[in-house]
């Protein structure tokens, strides 16, 4: 293991199935002798957890620019306390969401500033960026089906809102092409591994 440890973050709409990806690449990496921290956004662990429960179950109203500092905060928090330490003795993390979710879901979705997110993006994280990271890109009519009925808080904004979710995730890529690669998900999920597999093999520290 080098020193230094690589951050990939995982990203695309909810039922994309970038969970099961995520712990599948955490088994295979760990067999091939890697240390693996998992952590995600909201819900880093600790206080990230208490954010999250907020942000997805609380039924009262939620400005939008309440919404984005919520996250902005688990953010900061996931950062500092599990990312960079981690990063910093050599392992390698995998986040579940981070900075693009802000921009796709807050900015693209809720129809907030762009430029002004990605700004404050860069406060939450103190300019830290991820060394890869992976959209996972899937339909809406196929991702709501795979969520089921049972939604929550942003599961339920509607098709309007997750089809601007989703365009929003591939202009980013476009943007950063070095940083950001595209994953087709309506596939099976052992397919969508092996694609998950050959993109991340080019980052891993030798
Ligand atoms: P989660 O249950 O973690 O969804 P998934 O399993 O699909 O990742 O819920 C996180 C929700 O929060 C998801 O709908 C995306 C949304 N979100 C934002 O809107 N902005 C953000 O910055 C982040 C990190 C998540």
């Amino acid at each position: 293991m080098s020193e230094k440890g690589l951050f990939i973050t995982f990203e695309g709409a909810d039922g994309c199935g970038k969970t099961t990806q995520i712990n599948l690449l955490k088994d295979y990496l760990e067999k091939s002798g890697y240390e693996v921290i998992l952590t995600r956004e909201p819900g880093a662990k600790g206080l990230g957890e208490k954010v999250r429960e907020i942000l997805l179950n609380y039924d009262g109203v939620v400005s939008d620019r309440c919404e984005s500092f919520l996250f902005l905060a688990d953010r900061a928090q996931n950062i500092d306390i599990i990312v960079k330490p981690a990063v910093a003795s050599g392992k390698i993390v995998l986040c579940d969401r981070h900075i693009d979710s802000t921009v796709a879901y807050q900015g693209y979705g809720r129809g907030l500033d762009i430029e002004r997110i990605k700004m404050l993006n860069n406060l939450a994280t103190d300019g830290k960026k991820p060394d890869l990271t992976i959209v996972f890109d899937i339909d809406v009519a196929t991702s709501m089906e795979r969520v089921g009925k049972d939604k929550d808080r942003m599961e339920n904004a509607g098709i309007d809102f997750h089809n601007r979710v989703r365009n929003g995730y591939l202009e980013i890529a476009k943007e950063e092409p070095e940083r950001i690669k595209v994953i087709n998900s309506v596939k099976s999920i052992d397919e969508v591994f092996e694609d998950l597999k050959k993109i991340v093999k080019k980052y891993l520290p030798s």
